[in-house]
């Protein structure tokens, strides 16, 4: 310790430091933001790229000013500038976080800014589940540490079963093995089958670097102080059960933009930040004066998140079927998220006066607000952990596209167990979209809709007042930070 750290009093300081993606950083930063508000010191740290994007887009700079003793810091991700970080090239991420982020962190903890040799010396970690390398680190330079996986339970589940599956032979699959049920799972083997197993497991070779991260990061999460999860018992009560026989130590904090609001409102500081939007691109809010002129529960909203890609050929499937099914619809269509050479779209000649006339296409909204507009009747989603969470608390049924990650194994969770949503996963032909659209929005809808209104009711339980069991729980976190720190 330096002679400056020696003689004074070292308050707690907690360092966030998320997976550099939109879903991770929205998460990290509202738990943050709890954090400061709960007197704790707290150090963000971000990539640069993504840095650059929030400050640009958003608010957080002035929000965060209400917390004098809270610090944004940057650190590299060994990519270009103008790499798209598209989930198509997860590899290129992973790769930077190997090669570039994970040297920089370990210098940055026992030497840099954050060591104890700084002015602001960090004292506790929270750092996502796939920064495997951080629970030594933290033990060497003598500080504890907690993940915080950002992914659904469901999902971190199956990570955990995979020295399993690959045991049994259930991984690695082939394309004509999809369909097979799988047994490795414990508590989903009566629905879960191979092509619901995360994106990943489908890759064929074993040595790949992706399953040497994942079963790295099973290995590390368990020997950690604690493990924090966007849920609650109410939404995921078994598969909780299950991961908690390997992780003792389980905060279920979520869903943690209900708790994050809820605790703004009733500490008065709910306006005019309560909506405050994390986004990496500019939210279009012409879309909810849209929104206002539409009948109740009428609009699809659709929108693939932060990662996904699609090609031409897929959009203008999902763009025939959407409008052939004859509803209204509010795309978010992502800069960047049409791959392929021809990625440059206008609307089609035989598409343009339907679109005009039923729909509104704009890039990024405050999806958040969207959902909980009363116009919404339909998500056409991929899945995406924050977004299953959203929808099933506003009580919006779902359509799911998966495409990475954990969002195969949620897209099965919506429909086999939440029992709110037709899960769409491999297929996307304007026939099946228009057909499941009618589905869910005419054939089947007061059945969804009377599931998606008991899920948001069971969902909203663990928030529903101070005594709800994410506002225990992060009541003990907070406790558990302290005392740790000391
Ligand atoms: C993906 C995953 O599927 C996620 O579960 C994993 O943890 C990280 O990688 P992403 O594509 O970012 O994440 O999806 P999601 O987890 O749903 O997060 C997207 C976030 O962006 C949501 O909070 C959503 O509200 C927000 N969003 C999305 C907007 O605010 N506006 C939009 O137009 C689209």
């Amino acid at each position: 310790m330096s002679e400056m750290g020696k003689d004074k009093v070292i308050s707690p300081r907690v360092l966030l430091f998320p997976l550099p993606l939109q879903g991770p950083v929205n998460c990290m930063l509202k738990l943050a933001e709890l954090l400061a508000r709960n007197g704790l010191h707290v150090t963000f740290l971000n990539t640069d790229y993504i840095q650059n994007c929030l400050f640009k887009h958003t608010d957080v700079q002035s929000r965060f000013k209400d917390f004098p003793e809270f610090r944004f810091e940057t650190i590299a991700d060994g990519l270009s500038e103008d790499h798209p970080r598209t989930g198509d090239k997860f590899i290129d991420i992973a790769t930077g976080i190997e090669g570039v982020m994970k040297p920089h962190f370990i210098e940055m903890l026992t030497n840099g800014k954050l060591s104890s040799k700084s002015s602001s010396p960090v004292t506790f970690v929270i750092a996502d589940g796939f920064y495997s390398f951080a629970v030594d680190l933290a033990k060497d330079v003598g500080i504890q540490l907690m993940y915080f996986e950002t992914l659904s339970p469901c999902a971190l589940w199956t990570f955990f079963c995979l020295p399993k599956l690959i045991e049994l032979g259930e991984v690695p699959f082939k394309e004509e093995d999809y369909d097979k049920k799988v047994s490795g799972v414990p508590g989903t083997q009566h629905f879960l089958r191979r092509r619901d197993l995360p994106s990943f497991f489908r890759i064929s070779d074993i040595s790949h670097p992706i399953f040497q991260f994942i079963l790295k990061e099973i290995q590390e999460i368990p020997r950690s102080q604690g493990l924090i999860l966007n849920t609650s018992e109410h939404i995921d009560g078994p598969i909780i059960s299950q991961i908690s026989t390997l992780c003792p130590n389980i905060y279920n904090i979520g869903p943690l933009h209900v708790l994050h609001k809820s605790i703004l409102l009733s500490s008065h500081k709910a306006s005019p930040h309560t909506n405050s939007s994390n986004s990496l691109w500019e939210d279009d809010q012409s879309c909810m004066t849209w929104l206002d002129a539409q009948p109740q529960k009428s609009v699809i909203y659709v929108s693939i998140g932060s990662l996904a890609v699609m090609t031409m050929d897929q959009l203008m499937e999902l763009w025939h079927g959407i409008v052939n099914s004859g509803k209204r619809f509010l795309w978010a269509l992502r800069p960047g998220s049409i791959t392929g050479e021809d990625a440059k779209y206008e609307i089609p000649a035989e598409l343009s006066d339907a679109t005009k006339e039923r729909g509104c296409i704009v890039s990024w909204v405050f999806q958040e607000e969207v959902l909980a507009h009363p116009a919404i009747g339909l998500f056409f989603t991929h899945s995406g952990w924050n977004s299953t969470l959203e929808s099933l608390i506003e009580g919006v049924p779902m359509i799911c596209w998966p495409y990475i990650v954990d969002q195969q194994v949620n897209s099965s969770f919506v429909q086999e167990v939440w029992k709110v949503g037709i899960d769409m996963k491999d297929s996307c032909d304007r026939v099946t979209v228009e057909k499941t659209i009618r589905e869910v929005m005419e054939d089947r809808k007061d059945e969804f809709e009377k599931s998606a209104s008991r899920m948001a009711k069971l969902a909203a339980q663990s928030i529903a007042d101070q005594g709800g069991s994410a506002h225990h729980n992060f009541n003990r976190l907070v406790k558990d930070i302290r005392a740790m720190s000391l």
